[in-house]
């Protein structure tokens, strides 16, 4: 059966690798990517892909996007949140948040809960959000600052955000709708290219040294939106299973100030 898979960050490393895959399947998959660079890229090595520019680091570009696919596709079977960017110095949208939590964080819930309604109307509907659940710890959120105006540090910003992404998954009502957190690991993609001389060099050959190539990233993914878990939420770190320590408290507050940030914005 053709289903319909929308991938964020469908344009590079591990996203594109699943868009091949699935492509080659004979699924419908629309990638979503912020240049028309990565555009191209994808078009010439996944051919039968569909594009969608949008830069989800805008809460009413992300929001539009959501509008426009539930408008075109009344039944999307598979949602894979993969876009993601290292800002290596802190910088805002326009909309006047920090990036990295604006992209990994707001965009995140906003396509979730944007397509609710298609992916009910799916048989075995699935969200996949890659991301660093059950990374290291020691930044955590910094509750006073969650925009980091003071100290930024990219590490810091990242971690908050993928610990961010827990909390919000926890206290996500998708319905019938699985959600998966999937950490894959380290996976030699584009990463490097966010560094400047002399960090590239040194991050590329770690890379080439140590990391998992992206082709062998994907099985695992596509096991789970071939065949979701039975649980409404599950965690994977590196391939396994794993119980991810969220307190919900925690997850309300963190729900409570997104939501107030995007309440924020008009549109
Ligand atoms: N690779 C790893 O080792 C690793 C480890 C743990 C977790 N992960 C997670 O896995 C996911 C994929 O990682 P990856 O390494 O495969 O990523 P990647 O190769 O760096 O690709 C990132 C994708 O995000 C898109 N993107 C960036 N900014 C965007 C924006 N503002 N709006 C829309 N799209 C945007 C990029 O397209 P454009 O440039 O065209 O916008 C690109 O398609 C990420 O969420 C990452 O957190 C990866």
């Amino acid at each position: 059966m053709r289903r319909t898979i929308v991938i964020t960050g469908g344009t590079s490393g591990i996203g594109m690798a699943l868009a091949r895959h699935h492509v080659g399947r004979g699924d419908l998959v629309v990638a979503v990517g912020s240049t028309e660079q990565g555009g191209r890229r994808l078009l010439e090595r996944v051919p039968g892909a569909r594009f969608v520019r949008a830069d989800l680091a805008s809460v009413r570009r992300t929001r539009d996007l959501a509008r426009r696919l539930r408008d075109e596709f009344p039944v999307i079977d598979a949602l894979v949140l993969g876009a993601f960017r290292y800002n290596t110095a802190r910088a805002e949208t326009e909309e006047g948040f920090e990036r990295t939590f604006a992209l990994y964080v707001l965009s995140r819930l906003l396509m979730a809960e944007g397509l609710r309604e298609p992916l009910q109307g799916a048989p075995a509907p699935v969200i996949v959000n890659l991301c660093g659940v059950g990374g290291p710890r020691s930044a955590g959120i910094r509750w006073d600052d969650l925009q980091l105006t003071r100290g930024y540090r990219p590490f810091t910003a990242t971690m908050q955000g993928a610990r961010a992404v827990e909390l919000l998954a926890s206290v996500h009502d998708g319905g019938r709708t699985r959600y998966v957190l999937y950490n894959p690991g380290f996976v030699a993609t584009g990463m490097h290219e966010s560094f400047g001389q002399p960090v590239r060099g040194v991050v590329r050959a770690v890379s080439a040294l140590f990391a998992q190539r992206v082709d062998d990233a994907v099985p695992p993914i596509t096991a789970l939106l071939d065949r979701p878990p039975a649980a409404p939420l599950t965690a994977y770190r590196g391939g396994r299973p794993f119980e991810p320590a969220v307190d919900r408290a925690s997850a309300l507050r963190m729900e409570a100030a997104v939501r107030a940030m995007v309440a924020a914005v008009p549109g």
